[in-house]
This record gives C-alpha cells, sequence and structure tokens, in this order.
C-alpha cells in the first residue's frame, strides 16, 4: 500500500533545495511529502533539505450511498422517537448507540462519556483507532444531535455520518497511520456546544498537545450547497482546498464560522482547527449559483432547524464531496511521514566576535520539525580563536532559553572550539530561530564563529 523513499540524509550546499514535485493525479493519491521538503534558505544560511521520504497512499472513493445509509438510519430513529434527536430525547441515544456499534464491529476503541446539562444526561462518543504515533493526533468531529424541531438530517446527520463512513473506511483499508487517528461525535452542541466543550475541558493538558488538528464537520450537504472551508490554521484548511481543487470544485473561505461550532472549544485552547460547512440559513448570491449551481436567493439550507431537516433536504452532491474531503484529509494528515532524524540546520556565515566585548550571536531557523527538540540535540560549534578560554557560549532556543555550551577559563589557551555539544532541548519547540550566543570575557586574544550547526 505504502512506498516510502529510503531514509537518507544528504546536506544540500544551494540556496534553494527542492524535493520531487508531488502529482495530485486524478482518482487522488494523497501525496505526502517530509516537512521542509522545499527549503528555501537565508543569504548565508545552508539548511538541509529533508529527504523526500514519499508515502504515496490511494484515498479511497467514500461511498455515497453508505453515507445515505447512515442518514436513512437517523432519519428512522428520528421516526420512532417523536420527530427528532436531540439532546436529552430517546432518539439522540438511539443514534449514539447505533454510530458506536459501527465503530465497535470495525475495530475502533470507543468510549462513552457521559455529561449532564439541561436536567438531561448527554453523550459524547470517542473512537479510537489503534496506532499511530500517540503524541500526534489527527481528529475529526461532528455534532450528532439535532435540534428539537425536527430529525437534523443536514444538521448534522450529514457531517456525523461523513466521519463515520470515513472511519469505516479507515478500518476497511487496514490503514497503518503514522499519526494516530480519533473520531468524535459530540452531544448537546445545539444547547451551546456542550459535549465537545465537556471534552475539551475534561482532556488534560498533555492530552491536549498531542492533538495536531482538529477538523470539523457541521452540515456537508446542505441541499443548496456552497463549499465553505474554515479560514483557520492554513495547513488544515490548505489540505480540504486541496481536495476540492482536485475535483474541481470552487471554495470560499468560512469567516463566519468562528464559534458556531464544535471546533471552537479546540480552538479556545490552541488546537488547531479546520473545517467543511455547506451553508445554513444564509442566501445564496448571483455568483455564488454561478459558481456552484443551484439556486441564487435561496438558502443553502431553507429547512435549516426546522422539521423539514429530513433525508429529502440533502444534496447527494454536496454529501459526496464532503465526505471524500473528509477522507482526504484523513488520509493526508494521518500517513504523514514523521519528522525524520539527522536533519541537519546550519549557519556557514562567519561572524566576528569583538575582543573583551558584548556577546554576537549566529542564526538558524528550523522548520518542518514536528513536536519538540531531541533530549540529545547535537549542537556543533566551530569558531576559530586564538585562546578559546576567552569564549563563553551559550545555545539560545526560539523561546529565549538558554543552555550553557562552555565557560570560560583561564587556564584553556587552546586555540578554537570545534566540537559538538549535546544539550537535552526536550523541553523546547524545534520550529523557529536558534541562535548560537558568543562572547569573549578576556582582552588580546580574538577570532570569529566559523559555522554551526543543529541536527534534529
Ligand atoms: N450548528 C451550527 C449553528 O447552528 C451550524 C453553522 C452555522 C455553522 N454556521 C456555521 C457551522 C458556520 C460551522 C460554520 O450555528
Ligand atoms: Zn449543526
Ligand atoms: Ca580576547
Amino acid at each position: 500500500m505504502s512506498q516510502r523513499a529510503s531514509r537518507r540524509s544528504r546536506v544540500l550546499r544551494s540556496a534553494v533545495a527542492t524535493g520531487a514535485a508531488a502529482t495530485l493525479a486524478a482518482g487522488f493519491l494523497a501525496t505526502t511529502l517530509a516537512a521542509g521538503f522545499l527549503a528555501t534558505t537565508a543569504s548565508a544560511q545552508v539548511t538541509q533539505a529533508r529527504p523526500a521520504a514519499v508515502t504515496v497512499q490511494a484515498v479511497p472513493d467514500i461511498p455515497v450511498a453508505n453515507v445515505k445509509a447512515h442518514l436513512a438510519q437517523f432519519q428512522s430513529i428520528a421516526n420512532a422517537n417523536g420527530g427528532t434527536r436531540a439532546h436529552g430525547r430517546a432518539g439522540y441515544k438511539a443514534s449514539v448507540d447505533y454510530v458506536k456499534a459501527k465503530l465497535d464491529g470495525a475495530g475502533f476503541t470507543t468510549t462513552l462519556q457521559t455529561f449532564t446539562t439541561s436536567g438531561a444526561t448527554g453523550y459524547n462518543l470517542i473512537a479510537d483507532w489503534p496506532g499511530g504515533d500517540a503524541s500526534h493526533v489527527i481528529m475529526a468531529g461532528a455534532h450528532l444531535d439535532s435540534v428539537t424541531a425536527g430529525p437534523g438530517i443536514n444538521d448534522n446527520g450529514s457531517g456525523s455520518a461523513g466521519i463515520l463512513e470515513t472511519a469505516l473506511a479507515v478500518s476497511r483499508a487496514g490503514l497503518q497511520p503514522t499519526k494516530h487517528l480519533r473520531f468524535g461525535w459530540w452531544g448537546a452542541e445545539e444547547l451551546g456546544m456542550i459535549g465537545s466543550k465537556y471534552y475539551v475541558n475534561n482532556l488534560p493538558t498533555a492530552e491536549r498537545a498531542k492533538i495536531d488538528g482538529y477538523l470539523n464537520f457541521d452540515m456537508i450537504g446542505s441541499p443548496n450547497p456552497g463549499y465553505f472551508v474554515y479560514d483557520d490554521d492554513p495547513k488544515l484548511e490548505g489540505v480540504l482546498k486541496n481536495y476540492f481543487a482536485g475535483v474541481g470544485v470552487p471554495t470560499e473561505i468560512e469567516t463566519n464560522g468562528d464559534g458556531r461550532s464544535d471546533h471552537a472549544p479546540f480552538k479556545n485552547v490552541g488546537i488547531k482547527v479546520g473545517g467543511l460547512y455547506t451553508g445554513g440559513d444564509e442566501i445564496k448570491t448571483a455568483a455564488q449559483a454561478t459558481k456552484w449551481g443551484g439556486t441564487a436567493g435561496q438558502d443553502f439550507d431553507a429547512c435549516y432547524h426546522a422539521s423539514c431537516d429530513t433525508s429529502a433536504n440533502i444534496s447527494d452532491t454536496a454529501l459526496d464531496r464532503g465526505s471524500d474531503s473528509i477522507a482526504y484529509a484523513i488520509w493526508t494528515l494521518g500517513t504523514e511521514a514523521p519528522p525524520l532524524p539527522g536533519t541537519v540546520f546550519e549557519n556557514t556565515a562567519d561572524v566576528q566576535i569583538p575582543d573583551n566585548g558584548a556577546a554576537v550571536t549566529s542564526s538558524v531557523t528550523v522548520s518542518g520539525v514536528t513536536g519538540n527538540a531531541p533530549a540529545a540535540l547535537q549542537v556543533g560549534v566551530d569558531i576559530k580563536h586564538t585562546y578559546r578560554g576567552d569564549l563563553v557560549i551559550d545555545l539560545v532556543a526560539p523561546d529565549g532559553s538558554t543552555y550553557r555550551l562552555k565557560n570560560s577559563s583561564t587556564s584553556d589557551s587552546a586555540d578554537n572550539v570545534v566540537t559538538t555539544y549535546t544539550v537535552n532541548a526536550s523541553s523546547e519547540v524545534a520550529n523557529g530561530v536558534w541562535k548560537l550566543k558568543v562572547q569573549d570575557i578576556a582582552a588580546q586574544d580574538t577570532g570569529y564563529i566559523n559555522s554551526w550547526k543543529l541536527t534534529f
């Protein structure tokens, strides 16, 4: 299924290092390139490109018939329970039970989380796909409750069914993602995102930090659809836009969505968010009808929060595209290559060190590395000097924390500092500007920073 280029390092001393170009062919291949494959370097700085570790994994076409079958089940559940799947009603718990049974049967580890609001028990359903790097979680979510007025098939049976069928496709593919995949179905969104807030509030800080991104799907089958991609984290936005570009469907950005759905609690604690929305009780303009079809001057979803939000209130085309975009995002983000060990970031520009003077620095910009710096960060230093005992050397992390590499010494009379220091930098975020700080604290002998490098 997956082909990964051999992992090897190579130092590129050209100003611009480019990796293999990604080709997005029809039928969609998620072409995942190691981050940093396109590294534009600053004048004197030499950045080693990551090897082009390319994972090519075919993204499945999510069968819209399967998604519609889930919607038919939600409709039946509502019909059998007073026409609604709202929080606190029997139709909500029946919806949870339906989704949970499908996931349990497909090999997911499911967790039912309960909370109480408006005098009734609410439920979140969390499904983890076993495997992947537990410290890098890609998460997709949708609210499963409807309003009391109706069965909530577009809002939000559509997003719930779309992420469910994507999860089932993960299972059918036997996907072995590099990242850990998690799906969430939220209760009581219609009462103010109660379920997703509860989940995030009860997630320890360390667990929040492991979520690389949260994608929200609330209304993805609107009958007079538009395609609105949340304008939030650029990478998550870019992945969804890439899907739509690949099928030739224009998108607009969703700017009114901030705070209107379950991505908000995630965003509020600093988790990167994105998502898709095909429109609600806003009116489609003539320009939008020209680009997307449908009817200008009418709502994207005239049955928003109404009793007519039934299985008839769905655009199959929008539902199909929306579901396929979920799969595209999960495959692309979930199979992204982990940071490769051995990537070198180097600055070869000479920096004079004033005799018995102020400290000088030389910078290295680290990018494309996920997470924190290593516990054994290698700091290679090459300083030419006629009496190295004059020198005090520090490594400065992007957040300003300093690590003393070398103190001065009146007895160390040798020339030059050409060595590699090992620093436990595991509490530092890797990406950012690192500095080597050097000060000469005694008169007479002088020198310069010749080069220095960080190996991640
Ligand atoms: N459940 C949301 C709400 O009622 C649906 C919604 C409306 C939405 N506008 C949105 C979701 C924009 C995401 C983005 O508010
Ligand atoms: Zn909704
Ligand atoms: Ca000196």
